[in-house]
C-alpha cells in the first residue's frame, strides 16, 4: 500500500500508458480511478485490483470534478498523435487539457502530472508539437502543483510504436521513411510509469517540467535490424524518400480527414535530441533497451 496518501485519479486510462500505469497501481497498492469516455473502453480495464474504473465525457467539467474528489494526483494522459474526423490537436491535446485542468482546481486536487511529448514547442511550425505545448501552458498557468513529462516514442507490449517495431522486424523486408536514418530515444513504458508514480507520490511543489528518454540513442534502421536479429530473422531494408511519403500523406488524409499526415511524418522522423535525461531527478533507473526488446518482441522472457 502506497505510504504517502496517494490517490490517483488518471485520464485517458485505457490508452497504453494507462493501462501500464494502472498495471504498477495495482501492483504498489496505490489506490486509482481509470477516467475512460466509454463503456468499451472501461470493460478493456476489468480485473485490476483496486482500480475503480468511472465513464466520463472529456468535456464533462462537472463529472470530472466528481471524480476527482479526495485525489492526491491526477495523471493527464489523454492525447493523440494521430488526427481523424472526429478528433483534432486542439480538441484532443488542447481542450481536453483544460477541462481536466479546470476540474482539477474545482475538485481542489493539489497535484497534476501531465505527459507530453519531446519537441512540445509554442513557436514549432509543427501542429502537434504546438499543440502540446499548448496543453502544457494550460498546466503551468493553472497554479498547481504539477509535473510535465516529455516523452518520447514508448515501448511495450501493446503500444503502437512496439506493434510497429515487430511488424517491420519479422516482414523480412520493409521500406523505412528516409532509410530510418532518424536517432530514437525509445522509452520503456514501465520507466515512464515508475516515474509518474514516484511523482505522484512526491507532489513537488511548484511547476516541473522533465524530459525522460530512454538510455541509448539508436536509429529507427539500427532499432529494427536489432529487433530482427532478436527474433532470430533477416529483414532487407530500403528507403522511402520523405518528400515523397508527405505528398502521399497529404492527399490520402485530405480524402480521409486524418491519419498519418505530413505533421505526423515530421514528428515521427525527428531526432529525439534530449540534452538532458530527467531519469536521477524524477528518481528511476532505466532499463536497458536490450531488456525493453525482449518484453515486446514475441516469444522473448517478460521479466
Ligand atoms: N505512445 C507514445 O509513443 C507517446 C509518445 C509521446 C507522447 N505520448 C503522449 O502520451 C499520452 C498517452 O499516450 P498513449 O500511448 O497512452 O495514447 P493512446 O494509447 O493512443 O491512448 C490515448 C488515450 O487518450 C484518449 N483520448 C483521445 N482523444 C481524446 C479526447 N479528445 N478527449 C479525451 N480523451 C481522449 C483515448 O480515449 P479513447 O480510447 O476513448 O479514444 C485514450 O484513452 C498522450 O498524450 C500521447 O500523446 C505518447
Amino acid at each position: 500500500m502506497s505510504s504517502t496518501g496517494t490517490r490517483l485519479v488518471v485520464t485517458g486510462a485505457n490508452g497504453g500508458v494507462g493501462r501500464n500505469l494502472l498495471t504498477h497501481a495495482a501492483a504498489s497498492g496505490t489506490p486509482a480511478v481509470a477516467v475512460v469516455r466509454s463503456e468499451r473502453a472501461a470493460s478493456s480495464l476489468t480485473g485490476l485490483r483496486g482500480i475503480d474504473v468511472r465513464v466520463v465525457a472529456s468535456d464533462d467539467a462537472a463529472g470530472l470534478a466528481a471524480v476527482m474528489q479526495g485525489a492526491s494526483s491526477i495523471v493527464h494522459l489523454a492525447g493523440i498523435l494521430i488526427e481523424s474526423r472526429d478528433a483534432t490537436y486542439e480538441q484532443a491535446n488542447v481542450a481536453a487539457t483544460a477541462a481536466v485542468v479546470a476540474a482539477c482546481q474545482r475538485a481542489g486536487v493539489p497535484h497534476l502530472v501531465l505527459v507530453s511529448a519531446i519537441g512540445a514547442d509554442m513557436h514549432s511550425p509543427n501542429r502537434y508539437r504546438r499543440s502540446k505545448a499548448e496543453g502544457e501552458q494550460i498546466v503551468e498557468r493553472a497554479g498547481l502543483h504539477a509535473t510535465i513529462i516529455r516523452t518520447p516514442i514508448l515501448l511495450g507490449p501493446g503500444s503502437a510504436g512496439a506493434a510497429a517495431i515487430v511488424r517491420t522486424a519479422g516482414s523480412g523486408k520493409a521500406k523505412l521513411l528516409g532509410g530510418g536514418g532518424y536517432v530514437m530515444r525509445p522509452l520503456d513504458l514501465d520507466d515512464l510509469s515508475r516515474a509518474i508514480l514516484v511523482a505522484c507520490d512526491r507532489r513537488t511543489p511548484g511547476v516541473h517540467v522533465h524530459e525522460l528518454a530512454g538510455p541509448e540513442p539508436i536509429a529507427y534502421r539500427d532499432l529494427i535490424q536489432r529487433a530482427a536479429a532478436m527474433m532470430g530473422r533477416e529483414v532487407t531494408l530500403g528507403a522511402i524518400p520523405i518528400w515523397a511519403a508527405k505528398l502521399g500523406a497529404a492527399l490520402r488524409s485530405r480524402v480521409s480527414g486524418g491519419g498519418i499526415t505530413p505533421t505526423v511524418i515530421d514528428v515521427i522522423t525527428a531526432n529525439e535530441d534530449v540534452p538532458h535525461n530527467a531519469d536521477a531527478d524524477l528518481g528511476i533507473t532505466l532499463t536497458p533497451l536490450a531488456e525493453t526488446l525482449a518484453k515486446i518482441l514475441p516469444g522473448r522472457p517478460t521479466t
